[in-house]
């Protein structure tokens, strides 16, 4: 194998939410649900939810917002970005890609722009993908983006569902690195189980089966999930992720400062905590108020972390998701 002469570290962290709050009291006027149910069982009080009369709140407009402040931190301007890589579910349109939209909205003329869907995972695949361009010399400088309007394809009828999700959008810049720099990212761990799509997917909308009025009437084109099922997996790929990219590093999961984790439910990161013996106080967690937003999850929380003043350089930084496909990956970094 050739040597590597590079690494890629993170240098800018941007989110980006709508306005609107959704309570949970809010939810309990049209479904049957309560707040205390869906604190109690999830974690979450509120999420926020686009209006999408306003362009302001597209997908690509929440990424928008978030890539700006993640390039202001980093000090770099959209003619720096040679690449685009944008996670997501919930496009603005299937073609052009979010990622074009995102491209024009930010005037990056000389970046090649490109979505990818692995659901809830899609974030950390798409940084493991910005860090092996970056790592073999051919680009220098990427946006990782994370951002959804889920609420477009939730059945809001379905409180099974319906409680879980929200918008919002969260993006990196990535740059390079020298190879052994002690900032930078160290491995990323990905895999993929289609074995198991029936545990969350949208049944219609795609060539499968094309989305009429009869259709969208019975909610076939919106999110369908067995929790109970995803629940227990997510639980124990978490865990097995988390060792994964400890053990690849020589590492100990006391040696991670913060573990930042897919915001799906606080009782599956309270249990994968336990499950590694690793302190809640050093997990990062925003579902509390943003709900499940997919791919968004991990870099808002981390932007949120950053720019708080709770992650400080030097720290080790451990991702870890989970998502539909199933999909599942970790990322270990030095910040
Ligand atoms: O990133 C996407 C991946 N998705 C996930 O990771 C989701 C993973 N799963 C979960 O988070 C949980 O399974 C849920 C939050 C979806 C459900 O929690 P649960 O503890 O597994 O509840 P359950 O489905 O077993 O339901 C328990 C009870 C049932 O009533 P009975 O049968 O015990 O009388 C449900 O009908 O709670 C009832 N229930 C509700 N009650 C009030 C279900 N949903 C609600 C609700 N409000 N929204």
């Amino acid at each position: 194998m050739t040597p590597l002469f590079y690494a890629s570290r993170i240098t800018g962290t941007g989110s980006a939410f709508p306005e609107r709050r959704l309570t949970n009291n809010d939810l309990a006027q049209t479904i049957e649900t309560n707040d205390e149910w869906i604190r109690e069982r999830t974690g979450i009080c509120e999420r926020r939810i686009s209006d999408l009369t306003q362009t302001s709140e597209r997908n690509s407009s929440l990424g928008f917002l978030a890539s700006q402040r993640a390039l202001e931190m980093a000090g770099k301007t959209p003619e720096d970005i040679d690449a685009i890589f944008y996670g997501t579910c919930s496009p603005d349109t299937l073609v052009p890609s979010t990622a074009c939209w995102l491209q024009m909205k930010l005037g990056a003329k000389k970046a090649w722009a490109v979505d990818l869907n692995a659901a809830c995972s899609s974030f950390v695949f798409g940084l493991s993908m910005a860090d092996q361009y970056i790592r073999t010399g051919q680009i220098k400088t990427a946006l990782v983006v994370g951002s959804e309007v889920l609420s477009s394809i939730i059945n809001w009828q379905d409180r099974s569902t319906s409680i879980l999700f929200g918008d919002g959008g969260g993006a990196v810049v990535v740059e390079r690195t020298p190879a052994e720099s002690p900032r930078r990212i160290l491995s990323s761990h990905l895999k993929s189980d289609g074995q198991l799509w029936e545990l969350f997917y949208i049944q219609a909308g795609g060539s499968n089966q094309p989305v009429t009025p009869e259709i969208a009437g019975k909610n076939l084109d919106k999110m369908m999930m067995k929790g109970k099922e995803i629940f227990k997996v997510a639980v124990k790929s978490l865990a097995d992720y988390a060792i994964e990219a400890i053990e690849a590093n020589g590492l100990k999961i006391q040696d991670v400062d913060w573990m930042i984790p897919h915001q799906a439910n606080l009782r599956i990161i309270e249990a994968v905590a336990r499950r590694l013996d690793f302190p809640m106080e050093r997990v990062l967690v925003n579902i509390d108020r943003y709900g499940n937003t997919s791919s968004a999850t991990v870099p808002t929380a981390l932007d949120e972390a950053v720019r708080d003043g709770r992650i400080q350089p030097g720290h080790t930084l451990l991702f870890d998701v989970f998502g539909a496909g199933l999909t599942y990956g970790s990322l270990l970094l030095r910040w």
